[in-house]
């Protein structure tokens, strides 16, 4: 069974974005000029993804906006013989894409709000990415990370080496190496200090996951912070089935935080074909003042 669903949760307070959150998801926050949900809608299409459930909370209108169609916007393009913007509008949703949403009442954490999209993912093997974790790879992470589930046929975590003081960020993994990319996961604790941390790798925001995880996360009480931890969930799944975490080939940028979100803007706004030439001499000039 291939993967072909993606649960996207958008419902968290993004606090540490302040106030560009008060009235707006943090995954419509915007790198050079495209929103951040959108980059993870892409990336999910790109694995093979046709349906995208989003766990929206209380701002759910900007998201659902967003990949909906545009009538007086399309209207008033087509009419000053704007294609090339057109098409651009249009290839935010494809038309063999489909967007379903489903409201998490109270941001009650991760494991929570994926628990929200159980029903909607009808007993397969599913994909969620989180839209602040902005991954650039070619081919893109999450494709990266089918590839290996077409293989192994079990949950997948993808994985980063990360700085000895920053494992109270992360869920953290330790396990046996399968290759040099694959570990098979014996332990996973979420936001370990560095001294009990069981090594450096940290769960990065792209999971495929089996529905086996939804009775886990059930069953867990809550977690570190009193939020529903898919962290707990998935260390409940290791224990009845492989989990695997895979270190991806690619860069995350931490849009959740205000130094990953600049990094981000900065380095992919040297990349981009309109404005990437004219931002590099930018930057020079300004170094030279
Ligand atoms: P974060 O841990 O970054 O939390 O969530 P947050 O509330 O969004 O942001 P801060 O820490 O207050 O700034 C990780 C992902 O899980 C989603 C978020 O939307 C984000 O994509 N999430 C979190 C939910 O959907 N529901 C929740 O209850 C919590």
């Amino acid at each position: 069974m291939s993967i072909t669903k993606a649960i996207f949760p958008v419902a968290g307070l993004g606090t540490r974005f302040l106030p560009a959150t008060k009235a707006q998801p943090k995954e419509m926050l915007t790198v050079v000029d495209k929103p951040l949900i959108q980059y993870a809608v892409e990336e999910a299409y790109d694995a093979g993804i046709r349906e995208m459930i989003f766990v929206t909370g209380r701002h759910k209108r900007a998201i659902e906006d967003h990949f909906d169609t545009a009538f007086e916007l399309e209207y008033e393009l087509e009419q000053a013989g704007k294609a090339d913007l057109l098409k651009l509008v249009h290839s935010i949703k494809p038309s063999d894409m489909e967007c379903v949403f489903v409201r998490q009442p109270k941001s009650l954490g991760l494991g929570h709000a994926v628990l929200c999209g159980e029903r909607l993912v009808r007993g397969e093997p599913f994909a969620v990415l989180l839209a602040d974790d902005l991954m650039v790879g070619e081919p893109s992470v999450l494709k990266q990370m089918v590839e290996q589930y077409k293989d192994w046929r079990a949950s997948i975590l993808a994985v980063q080496e990360v700085p000895a003081e920053q494992t109270r960020r992360y869920g953290i993994v330790a396990g046996t190496a399968v290759n040099e990319r694959l570990l098979d996961v014996a332990r996973i604790v979420e936001k370990p200090a560095p001294d009990v941390a069981p090594s450096r790798l940290g769960v990065a925001g792209r999971y495929i996951l089996t529905p086996g995880v939804f009775d886990e996360i059930r069953a867990q009480p809550r977690g570190v912070g009193g939020e529903i931890q898919l962290t707990d969930g998935i260390a409940g799944l290791l224990r009845r089935e492989k989990v695997f975490a895979f270190q991806y080939e690619g860069k995350r940028y931490d849009c959740g935080s205000k130094e990953g979100f600049l990094e981000a803007n900065v380095e992919l706004a040297l990349k981009h074909p309109q404005v990437g030439a004219w931002f590099r001499q930018y930057l020079k000039d300004l170094s030279l003042q």
